[in-house]
């Protein structure tokens, strides 16, 4: 392959150490099925179905061809006061596999647009019901909410926020579910549901009626894979529901399959009253992200402004973009027609063992798990995080790529792995930390 750049300086990398990489660069130049090829000929297995997006593999034709077709038919209209019928099509999908009344989508371009957009939409329905002094909203400290004002702003990764100044005001933050008692615990830890009465005593503090909404991560993925105690996710909603707050899933890493079912929701089985989710949602081919909505929020909303008047102020020019919509109904075929929902939900098992037998490793501090998807921490080195980027490299030379937030690793396999894949992955995890002192 060609590649004409003759310099890796004109571009700026985002959450990259830019000296570090263009020092010795990793170039992906192809994929296909699990599997990506740099730009020295070698293969590599993506074991985070590359920042969790594409789930149902590499290199679908299916959906390549329909973003081909809709592009040669409607390559763009505006999404202001007109819109095209795939758009329509595609968010009556999405509502299906979305639980009980969450029927309503509002599109945007990634989990950060989710994010911001479902922020918008509380104060907006808060306001339509005269209910605008509610200005505060609760995130959770180690949670990763994208990376927009808002989303820095909830956002409970130190690194992510500390040079960012003030960002919005009003944001209170709940304790994060990480217990040392709860180390290599296997999918739901059994204690830790008290850590959700730190939305009470927020409520204590400053009044429910003052706060707007709460956001969590079913898993809090970015973290490291944070599984919500038993009972958590319950009672937060109870709190919620006691003081009319919002409760929002950000289910941008859970959503489309990752737990096993549609969504973090439904696996846990507590509905949210709005869900941001993007990434696999188009298997990564294209850019998108949305909110999914209560029926009594869209309405509220909608019904508050007077006729013919446009009632949120709020999109993006590429809201639900044609080439995006494709993408995701192409998507969303596969999905069902391969069942790769249950696909994911069956290979659990064997993939949390081989992940949880990495366990005995001495630089392997913690092992969490669920579904489709686990983290493991490797013991710090001088500076936090300088061995998870080193780890990162050592195993990208050995053939796989992980992601890895400081020193944590976030394995999420393709639903299209085998149980022979995932063992093959933690076999090169094996190799490469067993080396590690
Ligand atoms: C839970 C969660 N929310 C939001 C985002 C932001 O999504 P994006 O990078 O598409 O803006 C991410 C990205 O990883 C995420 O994991």
């Amino acid at each position: 392959m060609e590649l004409k750049a003759n310099t890796l300086e004109p571009h700026w990398m985002p959450f990259t150490a830019n000296r570090d990489f263009k020092a010795d660069p990793r170039l992906i130049v192809k994929a296909e099925g699990i599997h990506l090829w740099n730009h020295k000929g070698e293969r590599l297995i993506d074991a985070s179905s590359g920042l969790f997006c594409c789930a149902a593999g590499h290199g679908r034709t299916e959906i390549a061809e329909a973003v081909h077709q809709q592009l040669l038919e409607l390559d763009f209209s505006a999404p202001f006061q007109l819109s095209h019928p795939w758009v329509f099509e595609l968010s009556q999908r999405v509502a299906q596999l979305t639980p009980d009344d969450l029927n309503h989508i509002f599109f945007g371009n990634s989990g950060s647009e989710a994010i911001d957009t479902a922020l918008k939409i509380a104060m907006a329905y808060h306001r339509a019901r005269d209910e605008g002094h509610r200005t505060r909203f609760v995130s959770r400290e180690r949670a990763y909410h994208g990376v927009n004002i808002g989303g820095t702003s909830l956002s409970g990764l130190m690194k992510n926020r500390e040079v960012f100044g003030q960002v919005m005001p009003g944001i209170v933050h709940m304790r994060h579910t990480w217990l040392e008692e709860n180390k290599f615990k296997k999918g739901q830890p059994d204690t830790g549901a008290a850590l959700a009465e730190d939305l009470q005593r927020i409520c204590d503090l400053y009044g429910g009626s003052t706060i707007s909404a709460c956001f969590v991560e079913p898993i809090a993925g970015s973290t490291g894979i944070l599984v919500p105690p038993v009972g958590y996710l319950e009672r937060l909603r109870e709190i919620c529901d006691a003081h009319g707050i919002l409760l929002v899933f950000d289910e941008v890493i859970c959503g489309f399959g990752r737990t096993g079912k549609a969504f973090g929701a439904q696996s846990f089985g507590v509905t949210p009253d709005m869900m941001t989710m993007a990434k696999a949602i188009t298997n990564g081919v294209q850019p998108m992200g949305a909110v999914a909505v209560k029926d009594e929020i869209y309405e509220t909303v909608v019904n508050a402004a007077p006729d013919a008047m446009i009632e949120f102020f709020h999109g993006y020019t590429y809201s639900g973009h044609p080439a995006a919509c494709a993408a995701g109904l192409a998507t969303l075929d596969i999905y069902e027609k391969e069942n790769l929902f249950d696909k994911a939900a069956a290979l659990s098992e064997p993939f949390l063992e081989h992940v949880f037998a990495l366990q005995d490793l001495d630089v392997v501090t913690d092992v969490r798990g669920y579904g489709l998807i686990a983290g493991f921490d490797v013991k710090p080195s001088t500076i936090a995080g300088g061995r998870g980027i080193d780890v990162q490299k050592k195993l990208y030379n050995a053939g796989v790529h992980i992601k890895f937030t400081g020193d944590s690793g976030i394995i999420a396999p393709p639903f299209i792995a085998t149980e022979k894949d995932v063992e093959e992955i933690c076999g090169i995890v094996r190799d490469v930390l067993g080396k590690e002192k």
